[in-house]
């Protein structure tokens, strides 16, 4: 199993701003694509691909299962639905988007679901996102160690997620980190522009190289060609120790997204 490192981001983007950002990002070397059913642009992401003319056999296509198609009967017929979208014949990741813990169907029943997809072939890897601790051990539990692909998890440098993040790296899981850039927030961080000067780098890209050191993988997103561009050079940038250290303390809990009835009690 792998995640690769650097993907692009499409959650908010829809119509044309999806259009545009996926096929300037496939221009410009980006491989690996992040959506998910609730973002409303799969078949947006479909056509730009399709347009793109990048092969399939280069592109890795995530999404994520929306909380509605849990049940058993349901999780596979949507996936069905959003391949069809997204115009392949599988996707390389398929997520459970949140864990809904109360929203009906039990974390077995759609871990189950999921583990069923993969032996279809719709899905190459599996994995969750927005799972804590307790709930990862839960699905792993279900399906086996060493089948969960990844946690995609809000994590930036205001939202470390240590605990969590320890966790993952002793179970062989890859940690996603989504909203890296903290959806914007850290860009205007001091510390990260002293670092950025030394370098003579961006902030976004001291962000992102400051997850992909640690070890995780990053899925920005933009709808800029030019950040685009520059995201994507942050695989380049080396942060030395003093910089690691120096972004380790801006952890302040900083977590933007928490939706009620979907979110875990977070670790
Ligand atoms: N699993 C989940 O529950 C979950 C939740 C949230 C997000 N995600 C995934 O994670 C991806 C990333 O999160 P996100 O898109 O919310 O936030 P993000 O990547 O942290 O930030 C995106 C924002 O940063 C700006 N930006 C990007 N690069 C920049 C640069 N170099 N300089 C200045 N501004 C820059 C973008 O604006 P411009 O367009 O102006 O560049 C956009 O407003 C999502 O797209 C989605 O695929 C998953």
């Amino acid at each position: 199993m792998s995640i690769p490192s650097f993907g692009l981001g499409t959650f908010r983007l829809t119509g044309q701003a999806v259009i545009d950002s996926v096929k300037s990002a496939l221009e410009l070397g980006y491989r690996v694509i992040d959506t998910a059913q609730i973002y409303q642009n799969e078949a947006d992401v479909g056509q730009a691909i399709a347009e793109s003319g990048v092969p399939r056999s280069e592109l890795f296509i995530t999404t994520k299962i929306w909380v509605e198609n849990y049940a058993a009967d349901k999780l596979v017929p949507s996936l069905r639905d959003s391949l069809k979208k997204l115009r392949t014949d599988y996707v390389d990741l398929l997520l459970i988007h949140w864990p809904a813990p109360g929203n009906g169907v039990e974390l077995a029943e759609y871990m189950q679901a999921l583990a069923e997809a993969r032996k279809l072939g719709l899905t190459r890897q599996i994995g969750v996102s927005n799972f804590n601790i307790e709930l990862t051990r839960q699905a792993i539990a279900v399906v086996g160690k060493g089948e969960i692909a990844t946690n995609q998890i809000e994590l930036s440098p205001y939202l470390q997620n240590t605990k969590l993040t320890a966790f993952l790296k002793e179970q062989g899981i890859t940690v996603t980190s989504y909203m890296t850039l903290a959806y914007g927030k850290v860009l205007k961080d001091p510390v990260l522009a002293e670092i950025a000067n030394k370098h003579k780098a961006t902030v976004a890209q001291v962000a992102l190289a400051w997850a992909l050191q640690l070890g995780y993988a990053v899925i920005p997103s933009s709808t800029k060609r030019e950040n685009l561009a520059s995201n994507l050079l942050a695989r380049d940038l080396r942060l030395d120790d003093e910089d690691m250290a120096r972004i380790a303390k801006l952890e302040r809990n900083g977590r933007e997204v928490s939706p009620e009835g979907l979110a875990p009690i977070w670790d």
